[in-house]
């Protein structure tokens, strides 16, 4: 089978940043309390952007660096659960700014914080499926719409943006992925009227258990071990949970890349903003292999290896 090859990367989040001390201005919270429990320091909030405008800037951006044209873009993949209209999607929209031709298939998807990973391998198949060259991978959220700030132990972990992929298939790379399902409204939920609802422990617990299950049936498929990877980029909920799986794994803590003191956590966002800024850094090197892991709401989870 072929891989997935990312082309190039972009991103792009809102002008106005939230540190912890501004948000301890309007609600009942501290700096201390934030960071300690889960290494966020700042996050950025919406004011007059859209989620299109973050897709479209982040697509845009991911598109230059391509060197490929929008007509060569045979479809566009948007993983959000925060988009701006229930129709048209933030895709359609994303495609008519940056003139994407009219026969690319476009569409969001919602497979909350495991999105990115998810749409990568709905492109994946979109691609094998032959027709175009390329597809645009976009994560892309405005969480802060749906927070509810008088629940201080949700509202202060997420933030918005977006990350985007140029992606095609290649040859002779590496490619697994694995995904998952378990139907669970009680532990975390978003109504579509909004008030973002989390039991952060049972959210917690669910979380250092499914990452070492992805990342190890990666391994299994790929018969690869641990340092035959270069970097794993888990979902940006909460530093905690990554030095606990790095913990469980006997991991070296380099592998696993953190920028969600920068962003807290944006859901679908989260991994191609990493992706971004790990590719941006000059950290990732044609034929590095990697790997992603998402989790979140659903609840889903999801993990991807792909050769650089
Ligand atoms: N600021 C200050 N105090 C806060 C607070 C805040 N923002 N939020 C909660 N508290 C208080 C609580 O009221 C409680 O006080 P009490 O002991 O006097 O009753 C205390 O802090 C402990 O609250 P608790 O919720 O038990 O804290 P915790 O140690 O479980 O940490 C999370 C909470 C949310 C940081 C943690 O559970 C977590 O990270 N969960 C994972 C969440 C996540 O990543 N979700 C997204 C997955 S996609």
């Amino acid at each position: 089978m072929k891989g997935l090859k990312i082309v190039s990367t972009g991103s792009c989040h809102p002008q106005n940043a939230v540190s912890n001390d501004k948000l301890s201005q309007t609600v009942d919270t501290s700096d201390e309390w934030i960071s300690t429990r889960t290494g966020i320091r700042q996050r950025y909030f919406c004011e007059s952007e859209k989620n299109v405008d973050l897709a479209s800037n982040a697509a845009k951006q991911a598109l230059e660096r391509s060197g490929i044209s929008a007509d060569e873009i045979g479809a566009c993949v948007v993983a959000t659960f925060t988009p701006d209209n229930a129709t048209p999607s933030v895709a359609c929209m994303v495609q008519k700014r940056l003139g994407l031709p009219n026969d690319a298939l476009c569409f969001d998807m919602n497979a909350a914080c495991s999105g990115f990973i998810y749409a990568l391998n709905v492109a994946h198949g979109i691609l094998m499926q032959g027709g175009s060259k390329y597809a645009l991978v976009i994560g892309s959220e405005v969480i802060s719409r749906v927070l509810d700030f008088n629940d201080r132990s949700t509202c202060v972990l997420f933030g918005d943006g977006a990350g985007a992929a140029v992606v095609t298939l290649s040859e002779n790379s590496v490619y697994e992925f694995t995904c998952g399902a378990n139907g669970d409204d009680a532990i975390l939920c978003c109504p579509t009227s909004g008030g973002l609802q989390m039991d952060g422990r049972e959210v917690f617990k669910f979380a250092v258990g499914i990452i070492p299950v992805c990342i190890d049936k990666l391994l299994d498929k790929s018969q690869l071990t641990l340092e035959d990877i270069d970097y794993v980029a888990c979902h940006q909920a909460n530093e905690r949970i990554i030095s606990h799986v790095v913990k469980k794994m006997k991991a070296p803590s380099e592998k696993f890349f953190v920028n969600l003191q920068k962003y807290g956590n944006t859901s679908a966002a989260s991994i191609p903003l990493a992706l971004d800024e790990m590719a941006s850094g000059g950290m990732l090197k044609e034929g590095m292999k990697i790997i992603c892991v998402g989790f979140g709401a659903g609840l889903t989870w999801g993990g991807i290896m792909l050769e650089w």
